[in-house]
């Protein structure tokens, strides 16, 4: 079966939009049609006119899109794809902190449940975060959830101290920056480039700290040639492609394993995606009340950036 034919036949028939963030494999990202972070996808959800909207991405991100559109049919082609920041911030533990901090104002990484996005006053990612805190008035009481890496980097960008909930990638906190200094020494030419959700010691050590998006843009606007790039190894498909002269080398977390693969990301596969197109499941089903409560603090981050 010709896998790419088929969904390319059914997304017609259907008027669904393929969606596919940066850590897809690259046939997924090839065949999708729309590719970004977190936040462009977000918008593209946010505009876009079809009835089905075919999400490769976890869960976390088809449920945003669920939120923006209730009345469509949201897909994710493999219901496990799941994300460990998302699973580190339970709603009713969000709850009590709430409780324990009276007046705070919660700002939520997009990496989190619907439940966690109904408990907060606006969501950020990481290509829009500095915005979004920055919106508040420097003495306002904030609560910042689930990824306490980037919290504490937005901390030291914009001179806030916000509470951080203790949550972190499982992928990018563990990508180590002696192994980073090691890989530099090597390369002394290189330049390191880290998504935010990395620890503070690699972000230290790094030339450049941004989204998936912002780490492509800066690469294909610098005029080094080699990158240490400390994030999801989907992306390199995509930098291949902005800047095929460039080399880009990942930062491996062990000698064993290609541990900065996500495993959650790299669930879905072609075959998933003609599958979930062809029945049209899995789908993503939430309240009305769910909807209604978490719509706000996204739009109100849709309004912001
Ligand atoms: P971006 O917002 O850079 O796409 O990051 C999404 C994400 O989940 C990183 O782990």
């Amino acid at each position: 079966m010709d896998y790419i034919a088929e969904i390319d036949r059914l997304r017609k028939e259907k008027n669904a939009v393929i969606l596919a963030h940066y850590y897809q494999i690259p046939s997924i990202q090839d065949i999708a049609d729309y590719i970004g972070d977190s936040l462009a996808l977000a918008r593209r959800a946010a505009e876009t006119q079809a009835d089905i909207i075919l999400f490769a991405g976890v869960h976390f991100m088809a449920e945003t899109a669920k939120i923006l559109n209730p009345e469509k049919k949201v897909l994710l082609p493999d219901v496990e794809a799941g994300c460990s920041l998302a699973s580190s911030c339970d709603a009713s533990e969000l709850a009590k902190m709430k409780d324990a901090n009276p007046g705070y104002k919660v700002i939520s990484y997009v990496n989190c449940s619907a439940q966690v996005k109904c408990l907060s006053d606006v969501i950020c990612t990481s290509g829009n975060a500095v915005r979004i805190v920055e919106s508040f008035p420097k003495e306002e009481k904030m609560l910042f959830v689930p990824d306490k890496n980037l919290g504490s980097y937005i901390n030291r960008v914009t001179g806030r101290n916000m509470k951080l909930w203790p949550g972190s990638c499982e992928i990018h906190d563990i990508l180590n920056a002696e192994k980073v200094l090691k890989m530099k020494l090597a390369k002394p030419e290189a330049k390191v480039i880290a998504h935010p959700e990395c620890n503070p010691a690699v972000l230290e050590i790094s030339d450049f700290v941004g989204s998936t998006a912002a780490m492509l843009d800066f690469i294909s606007q610098d005029s080094s040639r080699v990158y240490i790039v400390a994030t999801e190894t989907g992306i390199l498909h995509q930098m291949s492609k902005v800047a095929p002269n460039k080399e880009f080398i990942v930062v491996a977390s062990d000698d064993e394993c290609a541990c900065n693969d996500c495993p959650h990301m790299k669930r879905n596969t072609i075959e998933k995606l003609y599958l979930c197109l062809r029945d049209e499941t899995p789908e993503i089903v939430l309240s009305p009340d769910v909807i209604e409560k978490a719509r706000k603090p996204i739009e109100a981050m849709l309004a912001l950036s």
